[in-house]
């Protein structure tokens, strides 16, 4: 089992740059299967859950290839409409296949997410908006068996602004008769780079960062190449790294205006935070100061996936923030590792209550989740003595060699 060795006290103090979102390659690769020809995708992480979903690809016809720094999805072979359960099991988002081997193939059998580390995670609302489209869905023993003819566009609204939802609605209805309304559909900039990425092919979708998304249906796509947007979260956890060491960090490849709930934040917690057009320059207080509430919220509110890296920040603030968690429902597992570490925190149900220490110790500890393992490596930068991350296979998740990049910065920390 792969782990962190973190030694503590070190600043961050240097520049980087952001790769490629996770969230924005994860539905992108999926679309990949609408067009049956080239897709050329540049700056795509080396991640974990890349690597599961270019399985998938594979195992349902598709040539998937590094060529240079681009990674090529040749989708003309498409040959199955099962998604292999094991892989499904293995990274709940694959689920976001369904909505593009149903437009493209007419008939999918995948099995049932299940739920994950942070919640039981849901898929109602993908299954709802399907069905108004006109799929046939039938669950049993575990999986989805799909069929459509031939989707039909109709107005659909979605009780919650689900990512996945809105990305499984955007994919189903790329070739569906008329077109597609998406109300109260997801805003986060990872659908507008959807958006652009199936345009880029031919498609006809707008909207795409506000509520109301439209799809028209068309016949045919061509192949297309696409830069994925930087990742707004990995870029958020390296500015927390550089603001929990007292240090100073210079971002490349960046969209500040995707991040302003965050940097709204780290201002008020006292970091000067200057931003370019894709450059971000932090630098940290002596002391961090806590923020009265950071409640998440549906994007462009403080997004779920920093706010366990907020919190070990907050950990050794001078004061008590509130956080609310109104995403997911079991999303504080990091908070007993932290406790672990000197932190003071106090959770019921969503609201955790973190009153700032002056120094966190190293501690044995182990990551639970993605954003959970993340946090924990921040809160070892800034702890005293040494600190050991189990489980590190979280964080390759959604980190490309998260390790190496802080140590270019100064941080003393390894992995085994
Ligand atoms: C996406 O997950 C992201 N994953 C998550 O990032 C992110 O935390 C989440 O959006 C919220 O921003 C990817 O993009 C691959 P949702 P998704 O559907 O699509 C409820 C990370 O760390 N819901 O917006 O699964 C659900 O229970 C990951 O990178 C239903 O009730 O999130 C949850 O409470 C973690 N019914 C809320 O909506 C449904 O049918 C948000 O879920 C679907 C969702």
């Amino acid at each position: 089992m792969s782990k962190y060795i973190v030694v503590g006290g070190k600043k961050i103090v240097g520049e980087t740059r952001v790769h490629g979102a996770k969230n924005a390659v994860l539905p992108i690769l999926a679309a990949t299967v609408l067009n049956g020809n080239i897709n050329v995708l540049y700056d795509i992480p080396r991640l974990s859950d890349v690597e599961i979903m270019t399985k998938i690809l594979q195992a349902v016809g598709c040539r998937v290839y590094r060529e240079g720094e681009a990674l090529v999805v040749d989708s003309s072979g498409l040959n199955s409409h099962e998604v292999p359960e094991d892989l499904v099991r293995e990274m709940r988002s694959s689920f976001i296949f369904l909505g593009a081997l149903l437009a493209r193939h007419g008939s999918v059998k995948i099995s049932y997410p299940g739920g994950c580390e942070i919640g039981h995670r849901p898929i109602d609302l993908h299954l709802k908006a399907l069905r108004e489209m006109g799929a046939e869905i039938e669950e049993k023993h575990g999986f989805l068996y799909c069929k459509a003819k031939k989707l039909r566009g109709c107005d659909i609204h979605l009780d919650f602004p689900s990512v996945g939802a809105t990305e499984n609605v955007i994919l189903a209805a790329v070739f569906a008769e008329g077109t597609t309304i998406i109300r109260n559909a997801a805003r986060e900039p990872e659908i507008v780079d959807l958006e652009n990425y199936i345009n880029s092919m031919g498609g006809k979708v707008s909207g795409a960062g506000s509520a109301n998304i439209f799809i028209e249906g068309v016949n045919e796509l061509h192949g297309v190449q696409h830069r994925i947007i930087p990742d707004r979260i990995v870029a958020g956890t390296y500015l927390i790294a550089a603001a929990i060491t007292k240090g100073e960090i210079l971002l490349d490849n960046v969209v500040p205006d995707h991040m302003q709930s965050v940097l709204h934040k780290l201002r008020e917690a006292g970091c000067k935070v200057e931003c370019g057009s894709n450059q971000i320059k932090l630098v940290a207080p002596d002391r961090i100061k806590s923020i009265d509430t950071i409640q998440t919220l549906p994007y462009p509110g403080f997004p779920t996936d920093m706010q366990s890296q907020m919190m070990s920040l907050m950990t050794t603030s001078n004061g008590v923030t509130v956080f609310i968690e109104n995403i997911f429902e079991n999303r504080y597992k990091h908070t007993e590792e932290l406790i672990r570490m000197g932190a003071n925190i106090k959770v019921d149900g969503r609201i955790a209550l973190i009153r700032g220490v002056e120094k966190l110790s190293g501690a044995t500890v182990t990551s639970k989740d993605l954003r959970g393992g993340a946090a924990l490596i921040l809160a070892a930068l800034a702890a005293e003595g040494t600190t050991i991350i189990e489980s590190a296979k979280h964080v390759d998740r959604g980190y490309d060699h998260l390790h190496e990049v802080l140590h270019a910065l100064g941080a003393e920390i390894r992995k085994m």
